[in-house]
């Protein structure tokens, strides 16, 4: 039994829901770490399909404790949104529970990331408008609210007041609009307490019982790499750290507990909202990628930017994730491509580029040196081993690998849950 943390490896939607919700069938505890409700971790399964933007990926299992950790930022109307639905589809939600450490996503968070974009007009993250940046940010500056707040009224009073009084400020001067109530506000947040109270406790030490017991526990990561902050296309990132080591801070455990770390990547790239993308295809090929895959949000519904597999992006994201195996997914959609590229370094100006550079001005004058090399035309949605694979798909797996300097060791061949082909990794590269 052993501690997994399952990252995203690229721009996110890689396909982490349709992988936990595989790997939590021998899990006891599924926790997620980081994030909101921008992402949404698509599940099908025999209980139907399901987007999930908080609730983590092994609530389809009754023997997985589900956590959310105190990394996440939670929207109470969007959580209690997501339990109705997995009810209304016979899924128990009982064993979920809600750190109270985990910062609560407020109406002036979602109504200032709107704003916000706005005001950025043609320089726009293209952010999910879910209050994200607003709520992380008033978490550093120390002016959030945290759900465990939710369970003591007199406390969720005083912060709520702090806060509006100062976004209320914003909101009038700046924007010249209505200020936010502060008893509509209560009113409606301790509704939400009321009914999620039974969920909210100390998960540090659920998570803690967990792994000194030797359960088998699975962190669940949110965006990908090359959204973190610090690492990723600053600014056009997501502002919490999607990265595996956001999984010790986001679950309350240390980096020595962690036994696999699990990078997801998509056989090819896709990117949604602004920013540098070195393989983006805007042709036919982009097209038939985005229309095979249905490559639209999970969350917003917006249209993928789609393209090639971008290797030195793909090898920063295993070096700063720390990986030690892969899931490609989506290797279907390449079925009966003639052949595929594989981007392994930027040309820039006159030089080559084989690391992935910090400043995006840089990377958005990148281009692409791509290697070419053969696809295959039969159908593979249907295998379940990896030597029944063809030779082609094979090869460009072990590609991949090499240029990776990681092993994968699940591949998925479509968005059910069964469509997935382990991989011994031991020995097969690197
Ligand atoms: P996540 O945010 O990383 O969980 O990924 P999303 O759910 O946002 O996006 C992944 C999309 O790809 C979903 O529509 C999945 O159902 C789908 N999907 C996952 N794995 C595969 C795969 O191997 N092949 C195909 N064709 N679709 C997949
Ligand atoms: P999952 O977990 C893909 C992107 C947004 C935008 C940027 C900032 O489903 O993989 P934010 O709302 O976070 O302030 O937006 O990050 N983004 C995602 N892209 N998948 C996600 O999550 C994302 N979550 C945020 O599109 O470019
Ligand atoms: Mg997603």
């Amino acid at each position: 039994m052993s501690v997994m943390t399952v990252v995203g490896g690229q721009w996110g939607d890689e396909g982490k829901g349709k992988i936990v919700d595989l790997l939590a069938e021998k899990a006891n505890m599924v926790v997620r770490f980081s994030g909101g409700d921008n992402a949404g971790h698509t599940v099908i399964n025999p209980y139907g399909e399901f987007r999930l933007h908080l609730i983590p990926s092994g609530i389809f299992y009754p023997q997985v404790t589900c956590i959310i950790g105190n990394g996440v930022a939670i929207n109470p109307e969007v959580l209690l949104g997501e339990i109705d639905v997995l009810h209304q589809h016979g899924v128990s939600t009982d064993r979920l529970f809600i750190s109270d450490r985990a910062h609560l996503i407020m109406p002036y968070h979602t109504l200032l990331d709107g704003l916000e974009e706005e005001g950025r007009s043609e320089r726009a993250l293209g952010t999910t408008r879910k209050g994200i940046g607003p709520v992380f940010a008033d978490k550093a500056a120390r002016l959030g609210i945290r759900v465990g707040d939710l369970l003591n009224p007199e406390t969720f009073r005083r912060r709520l007041e702090a806060a509006l009084a100062f976004k209320n400020t914003i909101l009038t001067r700046v924007y010249e609009l209505p200020p936010l109530s502060l008893d509509d506000t209560l009113a409606q947040y301790l509704r939400y307490g009321e009914q999620l109270a039974p969920r909210i406790k100390d998960t540090v030490s659920t998570i803690r019982e967990a792994v000194d017991r030797g359960d088998s526990v699975l962190l669940e990561g949110a965006q990908g790499a090359l959204l973190d902050p610090d690492f990723g296309t600053y600014p056009f990132v997501t502002s919490s750290s999607p990265l595996a080591g956001a999984s010790c801070v986001g679950a309350g455990l240390g980096p020595r507990e962690i036994d696999h770390v699990m990078g997801v990547f998509k056989a090819y790239n896709t990117r949604v909202g602004a920013g540098p993308m070195p393989t983006e295809l805007d042709d036919e090929t982009g097209n038939l990628i985005r229309e095979k895959a249905g490559e639209y949000g999970a969350t917003t519904g917006r249209p993928r930017r789609c393209g090639w597999f971008d290797a030195v992006a793909g090898r920063f994201s295993v070096q700063i994730n720390g990986l030690s195996e892969i899931a490609l997914t989506h290797l279907d959609i390449y079925d009966g491509f003639p052949s595929i590229m594989i981007c392994t370094a930027y040309k820039f100006q006159e030089e080559v580029l084989t690391s992935f550079p910090g400043d995006p001005a840089t990377l958005e004058k990148c281009s692409p040196i791509y290697e070419e090399v053969a696809g295959w035309e039969e159908p593979i949605n249907e295998i379940q081993d990896y030597e029944s694979l063809p030779a082609e798909a094979r090869d460009y797996m072990s590609r991949l690998e090499s240029l990776l300097s990681c092993p994968v060791s699940l591949v998925s061949v479509g968005p059910d849950r069964k469509q997935i082909i382990p991989i011994e990794a031991v020995g097969r590269c690197c």
